[in-house]
């Protein structure tokens, strides 16, 4: 796919995967739909980067937990840029959650915005992403190879949303392809200490963890590279599910 010209909605871009990969459009010449929710002072600084890289790029607000803010969110896009080609499902909780911590409300608020919000933006962009033959990009998870007890709900949402990416990828084709990139270690969650991050770099293959970028470069390889990938999940994990 040519990116030049092409509107993509990033969401979760304020900061950390998501802003690298708005950066990362924005310099193939793409225009960038930022979303957040809580982080506004990121997602505008994320913004200003893309368009000091030449793109247009504005912020949009939304709690993807709702869904009809998922909806207005895409007709906010579509209004705003008048065209929508790509869209990228990056936004996520990760909260541990054990069977003996079990809550219903976390467990849903998890699949809300962890599997529900990517359908309902397919949903109501899809006539726009087909007029377009265009793409979407899961931001999907390599550890669910050893799917973790202590995130339970987190672990079913991405499992759920691996389906999700294959089945859409066949409703949607042959004019949009689907596809997911599945970090290991991309950037590290904020509350693991240095010993945790120690262990688990210890089951790396690689023996590095992987940063935004290398995630930003899979997501662009796809849409650039990738016409004829689609119900593809692309592990982006330095071998880690193999050991
Ligand atoms: N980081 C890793 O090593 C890793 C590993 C495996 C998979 N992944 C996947 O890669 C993606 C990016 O990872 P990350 O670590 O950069 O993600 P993250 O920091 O945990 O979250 C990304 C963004 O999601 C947004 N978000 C959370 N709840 C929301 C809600 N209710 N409504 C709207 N937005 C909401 C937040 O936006 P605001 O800040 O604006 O509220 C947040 O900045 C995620 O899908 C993650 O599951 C990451």
């Amino acid at each position: 796919m040519q990116l030049s010209g092409k509107t993509a909605l990033v969401t979760g871009a304020g900061r950390r995967v998501g802003r690298a990969i708005a950066l990362r459009l924005a310099r193939a010449g793409c225009d960038v739909a930022v979303h957040f929710h809580k982080s506004q002072g990121a997602a505008e600084r994320t913004a200003a980067e893309c368009q000091a890289a030449g793109a247009r790029a504005s912020v949009f607000c939304a709690d993807l937990a709702d869904a009809e803010a998922c909806r207005r969110l895409v007709r906010e896009v579509v209004v705003h840029f008048g065209r929508f080609d790509i869209l990228i499902n990056n936004a996520s909780i990760f909260e541990a959650q054990s069977l003996d911590e079990f809550s219903l409300e976390d467990w849903e608020r998890h699949l809300r915005i962890n599997l529900t919000a990517p359908m309902v933006l397919v949903y109501e962009a899809r006539d726009a992403l087909r007029q377009a033959r265009g793409r979407v990009v899961n931001l999907c998870d390599a550890a669910n190879a050893h799917p973790w007890p202590t995130h339970l709900a987190y672990v079913v949402s991405k499992g759920a949303l691996d389906t999700l990416t294959q089945v859409l990828a066949r409703a949607l084709a042959p004019d949009v392809n689907v596809v997911g990139i599945a970090p290991g270690v991309a950037d590290w969650p904020e509350m693991y200490d240095a010993a945790t991050r120690a262990r688990l770099l210890e089951r790396i293959p690689l023996r590095r963890a992987g940063t935004p970028e290398d995630i930003a470069a899979a997501v662009h390889f796809v849409l650039a590279e990738g016409d004829y990938i689609t119900g593809a999940i692309l592990p982006i994990d330095g071998g880690r599910r193999l050991a």
